[in-house]
């Protein structure tokens, strides 16, 4: 069996955990293969609603394993809360939860690191999650990490001690004051929590099951727009969130790759500081703000709205290898007179087709209009049911990109979905 890759094709926030949740039963297991706790993915369903940050969103479902990769970060202490907040609805988590020995561990140093340096950042600030996501990432990459692996040998504490020992030195170059002691017990019983779950030499776990023709997928975090490599750098997270990090994160040869579902939001949203080419500040961003409810799963911060960019999708489905699309949100965007699609930029008086190195404030989106629909379209199930000018919207993203929207989810409920 091949791998199969779900991630996002914007900054965030398109509606992974909801479609992950609804492809599930179709999959032996569900793997996360970067990112950490600064993702929030919401699952709805029974009048439920519950938001996942490191665990895999196929968690609620009685025959799906959940691997956390070892391209994840974990916090101990969040880690534990997401145990207690799911414990009861999730099935069997002590058999289907597993966890990468090599999975790095968020430190509660690593936090207050973060924190330190998006307050030196001042109005550069990243607009961060401050869950310790860069210096934790920035520790792998310089070798003085911590792993899940470590917690089982006897001098972890020694180990611990060492790298909390470098942050502090670390922390002495900020102006910045903190109290330490008040996490780390947490930490602490967030460790022995963790060992109590199944750790496992992921990379070999995963090969095996997709050898044995059992199906994978891996759920993307973040949104590829926030690539380490290839987003609006520095505005990114810290980690490869495109189709290539699933091949790292979780130790699968890039041959082994099937489907990739890239999703995207009717409309674009992005939390945080940083470019953002067709963003809104006017009465419709707010209304795609108060109807979408676009508020941070992780952080609760507004998030800021703009129309779609398919400059931006086309550069996203490039990097990925986007198989099939999945749009969400489309329901939001019901009673718009006119529905705006950016489809080329102006920049410096020139009119160009794709994302340039700089994305700044001279970025001009040129949109192409398209007349909206008024119908409220959350209840329907079925594709001929769907308005006619929604279903020419949808024809035009296709043939704009050249990749088929085969998923069209019309509301938060996990019932709430069109396969085409
Ligand atoms: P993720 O990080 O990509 O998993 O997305 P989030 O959970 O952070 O944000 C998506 C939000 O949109 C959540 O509140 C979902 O419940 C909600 N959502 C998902 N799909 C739809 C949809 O098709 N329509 C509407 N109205 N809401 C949706
Ligand atoms: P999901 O998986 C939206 C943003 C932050 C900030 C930048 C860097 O729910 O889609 P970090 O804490 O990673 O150092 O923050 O990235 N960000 C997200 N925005 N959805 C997310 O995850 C995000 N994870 C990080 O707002 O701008
Ligand atoms: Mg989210």
């Amino acid at each position: 069996m091949k791998l199969d890759i779900l991630l996002g094709l914007q900054w965030g926030d398109e509606g992974k955990g909801k479609i992950v949740d609804v492809l599930s039963p179709k999959y032996e297991a569900i793997a996360r293969f970067q990112g950490g706790p600064n993702a929030g993915h919401t699952l709805i369903f029974n009048n439920q609603k519950f938001v996942l940050h490191t665990i895999p969103s196929g968690v609620f479902r009685a025959d799906t394993e959940n691997i956390i990769g070892n391209g994840v970060v974990i916090d101990p202490i969040i880690f534990s809360k997401e145990i207690e907040q799911i414990e009861k609805d999730a099935s069997d988590l002590k058999n289907n939860l597993l966890i990468s020995k090599k999975a790095h561990l968020i430190l509660p140093t690593h936090r207050i690191l973060d924190a330190a340096q998006e307050a030196a950042k001042g109005k550069d600030k990243i607009g961060s999650t401050l869950k310790g996501i860069s210096p934790t990432y920035t520790d792998k990459i310089s070798r003085n990490g911590l792993r899940v692996g470590d917690i089982l040998s006897p001098n972890f504490k020694e180990k611990y001690n060492r790298l909390v020992e470098k942050h502090k030195k670390q922390l002495k170059s900020f102006d910045f004051d903190y109290n330490f002691d008040e996490f780390e017990k947490g930490w602490f019983d967030g460790i022995e929590l963790i060992k109590s779950f199944k750790i496992i030499d992921s990379e070999i776990y995963v090969n095996n099951t997709l050898n044995n023709e059992k199906a994978i997928l891996a759920e993307g975090a973040q949104g590829t727009l926030l690539d380490i490599e290839f987003g609006s750098y520095p505005f990114v997270t810290s980690s490869n969130t495109i189709a290539a990090g699933a091949c790292t994160g979780l130790g699968v040869a890039p041959n082994k790759i099937g489907e990739v579902f890239g999703i995207f939001k009717a409309y674009c949203t992005r939390v945080g500081s940083g470019p953002f080419p067709t963003e809104l500040f006017d009465e419709d961003g707010k209304r795609m703000q108060d109807v979408g409810n676009e508020f941070g799963a992780t952080t609760g911060r507004p998030r800021r709205c703009g129309w779609l960019d398919l400059v931006a999708i086309k550069y996203s489905i490039m990097l990925n290898g986007v198989t099939q699309l999945v749009i969400t949100k489309a329901d939001v965007l019901s009673g718009f007179d006119t529905i705006k699609i950016a489809t080329s930029y102006k920049v410096n008086g020139e009119e160009i087709d794709y994302l340039p190195y700089e994305i700044n404030e001279k970025i001009e989106p040129i949109y192409t209009e398209l007349r909206g629909w008024q119908n409220d379209i959350s209840e329907i199930k079925s594709l001929s049911e769907l308005p006619t000018n929604l279903k020419i919207y949808l024809q035009f993203i296709e043939k704009f990109v050249g990749v088929p929207i085969k998923f069209i989810s019309v509301g938060p409920d996990r019932e709430a979905m069109i396969v085409k």
